[in-house]
């Protein structure tokens, strides 16, 4: 059968009941919540398309496995269970579990920070990644290639790494004092882009040549993976599995928030290939910091339901469906004229707002001004990804300009339907016929720093 977007390859078979409120409901709501919509009570969100993280639905299999979960303490079977599924699919022999993605980054980061002066460099930090390399006093560089900030000119793999800026970031600096060079497959913050083979191929041979430690931060690796067969020609007769066995082969680590492609709703992985005295380093920390090694952070449950979850995510009708949904969506969005990343990416659609709402400066914010409008319009959060995130200048306390003003429409996995999706495009699509009468907005109120989730805001006159 010949069809342009997958249906749910699945059937449904628990529900969550969802609420719609009134426009009055959410004016209120935004009024109290200073327009920040990190604030609002889920149940008072009608389709909820602030992350992928954690808000995915378990399958029937995974439930099951929680069933037989072991809780003990130390070397449960949970983790054993574990432990096989992910040297099975990594071939990575030390595996730490921690309880999501940043435990994994907390402890790996103050195992390799040891003095001043040192650098990771990534196609694109994620802010939780560039937060912990910031916090264990190291600096954190992005080296995305041009193509990934040009929304409406298609790139395949606007995730890529820019290799030649790496080399002569990886000169400036002194090779002796990069910590790492981190590969976040997907790219979430330029749109969860993929990262092709040869990029990684390219990357890992100049990590080589200088000796600098390659670390995947590989929250959607399975997502990634399946582009690459999509898109990249070496690879459209590889299996999924292989493609992601080829991804780890080019990294010495991998840091995962198992609450994107490993299908559960919290855990996270810390993966050494075959590097002991690391591992070592970083088991020391586990303990104080996520927990005995064997479980670090998560539930046998947690561990079982993610043993599953992993293999599922590398199914194929799965991944079609994911991305399809993507695209879908994105596909009706520019249908009614509104620019968005392109191609789309595997875990949401970026509208481009600077594009979009020319007239609201980057000072004024104007994707956090469409993630309001959003909400008023039929109670859709979503989240902007651009100068509000971005926050100020630690040193100056100026407000930082972001290159790019995203609103992010993430799409949690196995949870909403097509018919949802079209809620969301109708939605958008009356804004985009009113879209001159948005506003800008000014902070009110803000943290010292990560101002995104707390800070209030106000409309400018
Ligand atoms: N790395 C990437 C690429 C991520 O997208 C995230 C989380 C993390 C690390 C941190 O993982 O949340 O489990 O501690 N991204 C979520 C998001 C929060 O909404 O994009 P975590």
């Amino acid at each position: 059968m010949d069809r342009k977007y997958r249906a749910e390859p699945y059937r449904i078979k628990m529900v969550e009941a969802i609420k719609e409120t009134t426009r009055h409901d959410r004016e209120e709501a935004l009024k109290r919540v200073g327009y920040n919509v990190f604030a609002i009570k889920s149940d008072d969100v009608y389709i909820d398309l602030l992350t992928d993280s954690g808000t995915g639905a378990m399958s029937d299999a995974q439930w099951g496995a929680m069933m037989i979960a072991d809780e003990a303490y130390a070397g449960s079977r949970s983790y054993y269970r574990l432990k096989a599924v992910v040297e099975e699919i990594t071939g990575y022999h030390y595996l730490l579990p921690v309880h999501q993605g940043r435990g994994a980054e907390q402890v790996l980061m103050g195992s390799l920070i040891h003095r001043e002066g040192m650098v990771f460099i990534s196609n694109s930090h994620f802010d939780t990644t560039r937060a912990h390399v910031e916090l264990a006093g190291a600096r954190a560089l992005d080296c995305v290639i041009e193509a990934a900030f040009d929304t409406q000119t298609p790139h395949p793999f606007k995730g890529n790494f820019d290799v030649a800026k790496l080399e002569r970031l990886i000169l400036e600096k002194g090779p002796e004092n990069i910590a790492g060079i981190i590969y976040t497959i997907t790219n979430n913050s330029m749109g969860g882009q993929p990262v092709s083979l040869e990029n990684l191929t390219a990357v890992s041979k100049i990590a080589k040549k200088y000796g600098i430690l390659r670390i995947m931060d590989g929250a959607r690796y399975a997502e990634n993976a399946f582009f690459i067969q999509q898109r990249e020609a070496a690879y459209c007769d590889w299996t999924i599995q292989d493609i992601a066995r080829a991804q780890f082969d080019l990294a010495d680590v991998f840091m995962m928030s198992a609450k994107k492609d490993g299908l559960v709703n919290m855990g996270g992985l810390l993966v050494i290939k075959d590097n002991q005295s690391l591992f070592e380093a970083c088991q020391v920390r586990v303990v104080p910091m996520e927990g005995f090694p064997t479980y670090g952070g998560m539930s046998g449950r947690a561990m079982d339901a993610l043993a599953v979850g992993l293999k599922e995510a590398l199914e194929v009708p799965y991944l079609t469906h994911r991305t399809d949904q993507i695209r879908y969506l994105a596909d009706r969005l520019q249908a009614s004229g509104i620019p968005v990343q392109t191609p789309p990416g595997g875990h949401a659609v970026f509208i481009d707002a600077k594009a979009w709402l020319p007239h609201i400066p980057q000072t004024a914010f104007p994707a956090q001004s469409v993630v309001i409008e959003l909400y008023l319009e039929a109670g859709i959060r979503a989240v902007e990804i651009g100068s509000f995130l971005l926050g100020n200048d630690p040193d100056t306390h100026e407000p930082l300009i972001s290159p790019t003003e995203f609103v992010r429409l993430t799409i949690p996995r196995r949870t909403y339907t097509y018919r949802h999706l079209d809620d969301v495009a109708d939605a958008l699509s009356a804004i985009h016929a009113r879209k001159e009468t948005l506003k800008g907005l000014k902070v009110v109120k803000e943290p010292a720093v990560l101002r995104h989730f707390t800070a209030q805001l106000a409309y400018l006159d």
